[in-house]
Parts: structure tokens; C-alpha cells; sequence
């Protein structure tokens, strides 16, 4: 199997914003003082912290993590929209820094987020969205119908407005926006956060199939530990910007021992590995 995605020690930090003072503009920088960039600062966050790791052709790569633990700042890395202070990514070869053009028309990213024109039908906002890929218009139509149908949405809600759907059916659409530009990566930001236990199993059988019958790579982030399990071939889990685990769900759960009697679960396996730091400076 051939690797679609290579992230090599990946650092990027925010600065929390602070009012500008001519003092500190004059004032030398620190510099040497062991910290990786030679200048954090305390108010400083560092969000992902000398992350690497590889997906590869077809996976389902899972990264979990706490609140706050850079899973979506590493998405917004990956999908070109941030970038890193240091290290290396790469896209099926292409450099997402140095290339971020043909990164960009190979990659995808469906974000918590996803915002809509409400008033305007799935198909308006498809359009629009391929508009900005530059696609032409007649063609366009039929694949907009066809990917939202192979989506599960039923042909009549394609022209009435987003504010009428569920959740469920947003997200779909949501998910059926990246895939117009056919992207060979898809980077899901916690693609079923806030759906119903029906919407939700729908849209992850939208994403086996992706993998399954279309061969697309996807990276995707989510709090639900089951999701994780069933849907992901490999998992990272992060804590506090650092990869503190990664490996198959199966292996990761041969890690931790659970003292409750029950089979040991991917929960408990977050539960063990992540938060330490919170635990040594609470004691
Ligand atoms: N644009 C930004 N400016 C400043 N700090 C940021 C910015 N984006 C993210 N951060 C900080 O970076 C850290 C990582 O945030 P990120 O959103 O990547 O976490 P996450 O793992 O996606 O969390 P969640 O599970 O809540 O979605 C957090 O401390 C966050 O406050
Ligand atoms: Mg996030």
C-alpha cells in the first residue's frame, strides 16, 4: 500500500493576541533558550507539537484526542489553510506548503462547521461550491445529483432550502460538497458530532463506502470512541499537540488493562493515555 499522506515533525504554535506596545517592538528577541522556536513565550500555544505520522492509500486514520489537543489545527495544516512553523507534509508527493496547489486539488476537508446558505437548496449551494472549483455548469448538475443521491438524500429535498433538513442531512451534503472536486483525501472533522444514533450511522457508512468502493483516504476526527473503533484502520491519539499513541484500534487496546471486568474498549484506552499532565499537576 503506497502512502497518500506523510506528516514529518509538524510544530505550529499561536500566539494569544496581546495590544501592542512600542516597548516591545524595539526590544531583542529571546533567542536560545531550548525551546524549539527559541522564542515561545508563555502565552504562547502550542497547539501541535512535532507531530508525525503516515496515512496510507485507502485507510480510514483516525485522530482522537481531548478538547484542545490539535486535531482540527492539524487538519486546517494539512488542508493548507494554516501554516506550520516547522516540519514537512506532504499530499500523495506534493509538498502542502511548497505546493499547495496541487495539494489543494487532491485534498479535501469537511469541517465541524460546515457552514451553508440556509435559505438556498443543497443544489445552490453545490453550485456555488463547484462554481469556486471552476467546474462547468451543465455536467455539474447531474454529478451534484448523483453524489447526493449515492449520499442517501432523497431526490426532492435537493431543491428545497438547508434550513428545512436535519442535521444528519446538512452533514451529508456537507460531505457530498467535498467530494465534488473528487478528491483522492478527505480530512473529516468530526464528521458526526451532534447527530442522532440514526443520522450518525448513516454518514459513517457514507465514509465505509468511500473508503471501500471508491478508494479515497481519509483522515477523520471524532470524540465518539465506538465511531473510532469500528470506522478507523489506524488511530493517533493526541494530548496536548503530541501523539501519544498510534497504532490499529485492536493493538491499542492490548496496551491498557481496565480493572471493571469488561473487555477493555478505546475509551479506556483515551482515558489511560490521555490528561496525564492534568493528573501530575493536580497532585
Ligand atoms: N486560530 C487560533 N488562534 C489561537 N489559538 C488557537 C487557534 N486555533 C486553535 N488554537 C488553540 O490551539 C489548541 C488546539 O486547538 P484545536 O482546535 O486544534 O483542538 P481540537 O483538538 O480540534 O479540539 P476540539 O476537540 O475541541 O475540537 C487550543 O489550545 C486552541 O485554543
Ligand atoms: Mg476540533
Amino acid at each position: 500500500m503506497s502512502q497518500a499522506v506523510i506528516i514529518n515533525d509538524v510544530y505550529k504554535k499561536f500566539g494569544k493576541p496581546s495590544t501592542f506596545s512600542w516597548k516591545r517592538m524595539f526590544k531583542p528577541k529571546a533567542n536560545g533558550n531550548g525551546t524549539k522556536n527559541g522564542n515561545d513565550k508563555k502565552t504562547d500555544v502550542i497547539a501541535v507539537d512535532n507531530v508525525s505520522f503516515v496515512i496510507r492509500e485507502g485507510e480510514i486514520f483516525g485522530v482522537l484526542g481531548p478538547n484542545g489537543s490539535g486535531k482540527s489545527t492539524l487538519i486546517r495544516l494539512m488542508s493548507t489553510l494554516l501554516l506550520p512553523d516547522s516540519g514537512d507534509m506532504k499530499v500523495f508527493g506534493h509538498d502542502v506548503v511548497k505546493e499547495s496547489f496541487a495539494v489543494q486539488k487532491i485534498i479535501n476537508r469537511v469541517s465541524v462547521d460546515a457552514s451553508f446558505f440556509k435559505k438556498l437548496s443543497p443544489m445552490e449551494n453545490l453550485m456555488y461550491g463547484a462554481r469556486l472549483y471552476g467546474m462547468a455548469s451543465g455536467e455539474t448538475k447531474k454529478r451534484i445529483v448523483e453524489i447526493l443521491t449515492r449520499l442517501g438524500l432523497e431526490k426532492h429535498t435537493i431543491y428545497q432550502p438547508m434550513e428545512k433538513m436535519s442535521r444528519g442531512m446538512q452533514q451529508k451534503v456537507a460531505i457530498a460538497r467535498a467530494l465534488l472536486s473528487k478528491p483522492k483525501v478527505l480530512l473529516l472533522d468530526e464528521p458526526t458530532t451532534g447527530l442522532d444514533p440514526r443520522s450518525k450511522r448513516e454518514v459513517q457508512a457514507v465514509v465505509e463506502e468511500l473508503r471501500d468502493k471508491h478508494g479515497v483516504t481519509m483522515l477523520l476526527t471524532t470524540h465518539d470512541m465506538v465511531e473510532a473503533d469500528v470506522l478507523c484502520d489506524r488511530v493517533a491519539i493526541l494530548d496536548k499537540g503530541k501523539v501519544v499513541a498510534m497504532d490499529t484500534p485492536e493493538s491499542l487496546k492490548k496496551l491498557v488493562h481496565n480493572n471493571n471486568g469488561h473487555e477493555t474498549s478505546l475509551e479506556d484506552v483515551f482515558m489511560e493515555l490521555t490528561g496525564r499532565q492534568l493528573k501530575e499537576e493536580e497532585e
